[in-house]
């Protein structure tokens, strides 16, 4: 740049990027220069509006910068004739015609506020900057001329390299027969999609538009195991223009990933069928958001996958069968890049899809997705990442090292295996809490704003009925049950309060909890002594996972944990850690970031850079096999107690008083009474005596 000291100074916002030029420089150059980014894709002839730009006005002592709308060229006959035709709110200007004439703010607006929507709950709002794959590029094509016989596609790619600076172009074979068509239709303006992902790959026209083509779109999807959930935004101003989600079809051919891994096996034709049915539901999925989005879905040129590394096999036509035994060997662990054509994704014919690479044979690409939208590598603190599933797959780092590891919790946080479990939905209790004196509990269903004790709830929730526990609540009536004695630190109901209360009911040989007798037709509600053995060897699982990457870390303590996945974002932090889901922290610091698998895959969907970073990232996460450290089975016996057998809570004592220590007689306890303890369990007891 060619600059003096005396040419006006130019900041913007919100990237803080700034610098001297010379008056009369186009904004838009300038920005570029700086390498600010700002759309554009009628190459500057004030078309296409994509390059707005606000000036702030006032004195930005800070900066060193008086800022006026006098310091900047005024409305000239391109942006006039914009405006008449598609409307430029007064405070905006294109900064493809608005000139510099003195010191200006320019703020660049920024329409990538993204809302990482979960079922039941917006996660936090983030910017994402903009560097996407695809770009739309405008170009008027010369003429063709007999004595300079270079072919339509020819002048075509020479004119996308002068306007645009694309050099050694490559062209989508779909398109060449189609090429001199759609250069007369509009007298030779057309927009070429233009897809560029890594530094060193060429760059190729995917898509080919008469006149302007002025919008372009992408998915960021998550396959989950049970859900698959997908957003729709443009690619030209960030915007998530529709978020959904549905049920993943693969769940009739087995509810857990293993199953389905078993059904591959036993059945010739089960990885084409599971292949087929989550295609297809990715396809109906893609139509419902461009519904929802009132978008054509052949304006979709790129599509990012994230998934668990069973599902990126199956998704990918890839056989599952060897990541079902030790050693868990994935077919690829690296992102995949191709054609969304040849996964039968239908879309325009052109599009492009990326799969974030896998972090291990249990870790998935949505954990490297949650890994990228949260961060551990970014953090000077260290931070714990859990994603709770049917597989919990744990993150745990700072910027120095990272650590990585899955562990089995199998499906009973998601309400399977619980008597009285369900999905959450309209019906089902989300909140509990227990009165310790009287042990009467309290608690809301889904699809009722009341408590069961506030006037008007019996009338209120009969809309829905009361129908089960779902995940969160299942997590706070055991822990409630531990904080008012009803269950020792064991996991095991105390038959003596029966006495007391006639909650306490006496179920075969065990006993159970009455949470609620149920009306006509609702079935009767009731925490079984088996329930409680289910949550205590699910969370176990998770803490033993969590506890093992604390010991490669060398860390007694996390200083920030992150809860991604639907699960996560219902679970109150209080429970979790009263229940020794997690680790002693302080509540504060302990936050459900939503579907952050999504949120990741959005990043690298909007900003390639995104896509470098997590495969860096990726490739220097150290991969633990839990299942191969002799030491999980021991911390996973200290951590089926409540909180834990061995670990002190100090933080969370601070906040909640935790129960004395209660050892039941095998009277009060019935057969809930813990079996014989291993060798393993007896030598940690000694150790810790
Ligand atoms: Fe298209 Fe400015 S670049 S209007």
């Amino acid at each position: 740049m060619n600059a003096s000291p005396t040419d006006p100074l130019v900041l913007f916002m919100p990237s803080g990027k700034r610098g001297r030029f010379p008056v009369g420089t186009p904004v838009l150059d300038a920005a570029r220069q700086l390498g600010v980014y700002i759309e554009s894709v009628c190459g500057g002839r004030a078309t296409c509006g994509r390059c707005q730009i606000e000036v702030q006005e006032g004195n930005f002592a800070k900066h060193k910068i008086v800022s006026s709308n006098d310091h900047i060229s005024p409305r000239g006959a391109k942006e006039e004739r914009y405006d008449r035709v598609r409307g430029l709110p007064e405070s905006r200007r294109l900064s493809c015609s608005a000139l510099i004439l003195g010191d200006l703010v320019v703020d660049v607006p920024q329409d990538t506020v993204v809302n990482a929507q979960v079922v039941r709950k917006a996660a936090s709002d983030r910017v994402i900057e903009r560097n996407a794959a695809i770009q739309m590029c405008y170009v008027e094509v010369d003429e063709p001329d007999m004595h300079k016989p270079l072919g339509d596609l020819d002048r075509l790619k020479a004119m996308l390299e002068k306007d645009w600076g694309w050099k050694d172009l490559r062209v989508a074979p779909h398109l060449i027969p189609q090429v001199q068509k759609i250069l007369r239709k509009e007298n030779w303006g057309v927009t070429a999609a233009i897809h560029k992902d890594m530094e060193f790959s060429r760059a190729t026209v995917v898509a080919l538009y008469p006149g302007l083509k002025n919008e372009a779109y992408g998915i960021a999807c998550d396959i989950g195991s049970t859900t698959i959930a997908m957003h729709l935004v443009s690619l030209l101003s960030g915007r998530v223009v529709a978020s959904s989600g549905t049920s993943n079809p693969q769940i009739r051919f087995g509810e857990d990933l293993m199953s389905r891994v078993s059904y591959v096996m036993m059945n010739p034709d089960g990885r084409e069928a599971m292949t087929k049915a989550v295609r297809e539901a990715v396809n109906g999925l893609i139509g419902k958001v461009c519904e929802e989005g009132g978008v054509d879905r052949h304006d979709i040129f790129d599509a990012v996958f994230v998934c668990n590394p069973i599902m990126h096999h199956l998704f990918l036509g890839i056989d599952p069968t060897e990541l079902g035994q030790a050693p868990f060997a994935l077919a690829v662990s690296g992102a995949v890049q191709g054609w969304t054509n040849d996964i039968e994704i239908d879309v325009n014919r052109g599009a492009r899809f990326y799969m974030l690479p896998c972090i291990a044979g249990h870790v998935g690409a949505d954990a490297a997705g949650a890994t990228l939208s949260e961060g551990p590598y970014r953090q000077d603190s260290m931070m714990l990442l859990v994603d709770v599933g049917t597989n919990a797959e744990i993150v745990l780092g700072n910027r120095h090292r990272v650590v990585a590891a899955s562990s089995p919790t199998g499906p009973a946080f998601e309400g399977a295996e619980i008597s009285s479990g369900q999905r959450a939905a309209p019906g089902a209790i989300e909140r509990i809490r227990i009165d310790p004196e009287t042990l009467e509990p309290k608690y809301r269903v889904i699809g009722t704003d009341k408590w069961s004790d506030e006037e008007g709830f019996e009338e209120e929730s009969w809309k829905t009925g009361i129908t089960g526990i779902c995940g969160s609540a299942i997590i706070e009536v055991v822990a409630e049950m531990y904080l008012s004695g009803i269950i020792s630190e064991d996991g095991v109901i105390d038959g003596s309060l029966a006495a007391r209360s006639p909650r306490i009911i006496q179920n075969g040989r065990t006993w159970s909890y009455l949470l609620r007798e149920g009306r006509e037709g609702e079935p009767r509600i009731t925490v079984t002594q088996n329930d409680i053995r289910a949550i205590q060897l699910a969370k176990a699982a998770l803490y033993a996972g969590v506890k093992l990457l604390m010991e490669k870390q060398s860390v007694e303590t996390v200083d920030t944990i992150r809860f991604a996945g639907a699960f996560g974002s219902f679970i109150d932090p209080k429970y979790a850690m009263v229940l020794g889901l997690i680790p002693d922290c302080e509540l504060a610091e302990v936050k459900a970031v939503g579907n952050a698998a999504g949120t990741g895959a959005l990043m690298a969907l909007l900003n390639r850079n995104h896509r470098r970073e997590i495969e860096r990232e990726v490739a220097r996460i150290e991969k633990i096999e839990t299942a191969l450290e002799p030491h999980f089975q021991q911390l996973f016996i200290d951590a089926m107690a409540l909180p834990n057998k061995v670990d002190p809570f100090p933080r969370l004592a601070e906040q909640v008083k935790l129960p004395p220590r209660k050892v039941l007689t095998d009277a009060e306890a019935g057969d809930g009474a813990p079996r014989r303890r291993s060798r393993e369990e007896r030598a940690a007891r000694r150790a810790r005596e």
